[in-house]
């Protein structure tokens, strides 16, 4: 499968420095789009706001019957203006020849996908990229996954999804950045850099899509699709952030989300999409609906019916409909009504023909279509490096108590027991729509390529049948007929490397769980093996942070490893045997019990934070407020030591800090620097930390490094109730070190 070609140029894995900022239309185009404008009925505007789903997959429920006939017909009309999950060259260019050339304009079609986390070359999930910390790697990798994806013929893709979420029982925070509003900021940008490049007209760049617009991830009790209703205050300091920056980089699409937001669904808010996005922040490419969250507005009890779902999602802001099927049937007859202003229809055309233009399908049409291009980057060689790469760095060393990591590579006897151990398809995760199935390398591949003294057993099932994307996995809750065998090779073993976690479906969307521990029999199979031998080296496989203390206070050894694309079992070797030193840090909490969710580091103090004797402080019966492992954690197999901190205030909204950092361990290693502060006092409570800044670098063992990080404007103030940012004078605290828990710490006064 892997191609090694003359067409490495294609592939060159180029960092992109781009100012990225919205490409402003030039003169040249504006006229060409105002020609096309004045050739256009009112019905070919529509069309241009209309996206269908193509004719074999979907994600989302199933459209309705007939629709395609209707589809045909209307790309022969002109009355779409994109298709989703359409994508392969052949197919490509086959609708594009009917929008091209039986259409009376000929105005070619965007055609979006869910381009995840890669096309068919997988990598990490994105909250494995996440905890990387490494935005160039971040970068790169959409940027490998915008090389494979354009040459199958794709124009645009519905990522970066920069939702951030506190839940993990919400499926879709493996879809997303994490918890934190300034990391999700930094890696929403440098997804949406990596995707579209600094030449969205190349042929290997396609239009980015920050999803989902707004709040979704705030979904109540984890349940996806739930109602969101939260304050002014997390709106605007939390969720907004990331979106805000993506806009401010350049994106050119943003899609709104299924939820209500404080009352009003996504689809329809006004305030959104009209007021924040394009008014106040100056957002010039377009809005495009989540999979039929218009019409979602009926059963939200907001729009009566379809022809006021149409009025309401577009008046408000919503310039393109996917599988509501409502613009394309009510949208004329409400313009002749009066109840949509024409000038509503002409933003939002002007704003789907300028992103066309940018691609440069108004030049080419075919520019995505070229079959040996497909034939020779699908799974090309350097993709899978660049994968590879992302996936060592995407790992977090939870606990090595007693440094049963790395592994020598001496002989010695490695049992290596857990489901997951020998699975090739959970390792790709969820949302990989166009991958092939079973294509990861396992991790008992990755351990029998460093030695033949590794035996295998299964020990349990995870799931009793063969689950796909669109349905759920079965987990296996009873069976333990194979525990026996696995307990007998443990006790024959100097080490046991157990696989376990969730399914590759257990997490993404629709898949929301109420319990976050391992999975079917796993806790027991764990409990069992440990029974037998302690040198257990848990690798952790989950889309999602899991609830696991049981392990955390027992197993001596934790990894992390997420769902880690096409090569998993290479990276995850490498980081057994220590030809990799781990790098991650935690993105998102890890709760000691479900009951702690939501838990997040950026919380606010309550007025009662401290236990006294009495009970009436803010404080669990039966469990403790920490978490099982703190927001910005991730061990090395070296350490590093943080001295010599210092703050200066230079300017009214100006921090000048330096901390020195040495490698106080035997080996190479590369750490983050994490920088956190709190605004003592503030006209709105500020969270008892916030990250500001990080660094991450790498150090010889012995040497030392002095870091500067300068906070402004930006990272000093915040969003008041009302929406606007403001900066106070007063006391601030500041924090330092290698997680959001452990620093050196100061304070200073603006
Ligand atoms: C998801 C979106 C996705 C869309 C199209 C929806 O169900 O929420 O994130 O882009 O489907 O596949």
């Amino acid at each position: 499968m892997i191609r090694n070609s003359t067409f490495r140029l294609w592939t060159m894995l180029i960092l992109i420095s781009c100012a990225c900022s919205s490409p402003k239309p030039s003169n040249e185009m504006n006229a060409k789009i105002n020609d096309l404008m004045t050739q256009m009925t009112l019905e070919e505007k529509i069309g241009q706001m209309n996206l269908y789903n193509g004719f074999w997959e979907v994600t989302g429920p199933v459209p309705q019957e007939g629709a395609a006939a209707d589809k045909y017909q209307h790309l022969k009309q002109g009355y779409v203006g994109a298709m989703l999950n359409i994508h392969g060259v052949e197919n490509v260019r086959q609708l594009q020849e009917l929008a091209v050339n039986e259409s009376r304009l000929g105005i070619p079609l965007l055609f979006g996908y869910d381009v995840i986390h890669g096309y068919k070359t997988l990598a990490p999930i994105p909250l494995a990229e996440a905890a990387s910390w490494d935005l160039e790697a971040i970068q790169q990798s959409a940027r490998v996954a915008a090389i494979e994806a354009s040459a199958a013929g794709i124009n645009w893709t519905f990522a970066p999804m920069m939702d951030i979420s506190r839940d993990a029982r919400w499926g879709r925070v493996m879809e997303g950045g994490g918890e934190d509003p300034y990391l999700g900021s930094k890696i929403a940008v440098a997804r949406v850099r990596g995707f579209q490049g600094d030449d969205l007209s190349a042929v290997n760049t396609i239009a980015a899509c920050a999803k989902h617009f707004a709040g979704y991830g705030f979904a109540e009790a984890g349940r996806d699709y739930n109602t969101v209703d939260i304050g002014t205050s997390t709106l605007y300091n939390m969720v907004l952030p990331p979106f805000k920056a993506a806009v401010d980089g350049g994106v050119r699409t943003v899609m709104n989300s299924f939820n209500v937001l404080n009352g009003i669904p996504a689809t329809g808010n006004t305030l959104l999409q009209r007021d924040i996005l394009k008014r106040s922040w100056g957002f010039d490419g377009f809005v495009v609906s989540d999979w039929a969250s218009g019409n979602e507005m009926i059963t939200h009890g907001f729009a009566r019916d379809y022809s006021h779902v149409a009025e309401l999602a577009a008046n408000s802001g919503s310039d393109m409909d996917m599988e509501s099927y409502a613009y394309v049937k009510h949208l004329k007859a409400l313009v002749d009504s009066g109840k949509v202003d024409i000038s509503v229809i002409d933003d939002a055309v002007r704003r789907i023909l300028k992103v066309k233009f940018e691609l440069g399908l108004f030049d080419d049409p075919y520019k995505y279509c070229d079959p040996d291009r497909e034939k020779d980057l699908i799974y090309h060689e350097d993709h899978q490096k660049a994968v590879l790469d992302m996936a060592k760095k995407s790992m977090v060393l939870l606990k090595n108590e007693t440094k049963l990591l790395p592994l020598s590579k001496e002989q010695q006897k490695i049992a290596v027991i857990g489901a997951l151990a020998n699975d090739k398809n959970s390792p790709l995760g969820s949302w990989r729509i166009s991958s092939d199935d079973n294509t990861a390398v396992s991790v008992l591949e990755g351990l029998l390529s460093y030695t033949d003294q590794v035996t295998y057993i299964k020990g349990a099932e995870l799931v009793t049948a063969e689950t796909t994307f669109r349905h759920e996995a079965p987990i296996n809750e009873i069976d333990k007929s194979g525990f026996g065998e696995a307990v007998t090779l443990a006790g024959k073993s100097d080490v046991v490397v157990m696989v376990l976690g969730e399914h590759g479906f257990q997490s993404g969307e629709g898949r929301s769980r109420t319990r976050l521990d391992l999975p079917g029999v796993q806790q027991e199979l764990l409990e069992a093996v440990y029974e037998a031998n302690q040198n257990i080296i848990l690798v952790l496989m989950n889309g999602r942070p899991l609830a696991i203390p049981w392990a955390a206070e027992n197993i001596p050894t934790i990894l992390e490893t997420w769902q880690l694309g096409s090569q998993s079992g290479n990276a995850i070797a490498q980081v057994l045997f220590g030809d990799y030193n781990p790098s991650g840090k935690l993105p998102m909490t890890f709760p000691r019990s479900v009951g702690q969710v939501p838990i997040f580091y950026n919380h606010f103090s309550t007025g009662r934070p401290d236990a006294t004797e009495m009970v009436f402080w803010s404080h669990y019966m039966d469990e403790s407020n920490s978490p099982l492992y703190p927001f910005g954690h991730g061990l090395s197999y070296t350490t590093f030591n943080y001295s010599d901190l210092t703050v200066e205030v230079t300017g009214s909204a100006e921090v000048d800090v330096q901390v020195a950092v040495t490698n106080s361990g035997q080996v190479a290693g590369e750490e983050v620097a994490q920088v956190y502060i709190r605004d003592v006092v503030a006209s709105v409570v500020r969270p008892v930390k916030e990250l500001k800044a990080f660094k991450k670098f790498s150090l010889d063992p012995g040497q030392s490094q002095t870091l500067e990080f300068k906070l402004t404007e930006k990272e000093l103030g915040y969003y008041d109730n009302e929406g606007k940012f403001i900066i106070e004078p007063g006391k601030f605290e500041i924090m330092v070190g290698t997680s959001s828990v452990e620093g050196l710490t100061g304070e200073f006064v603006l």
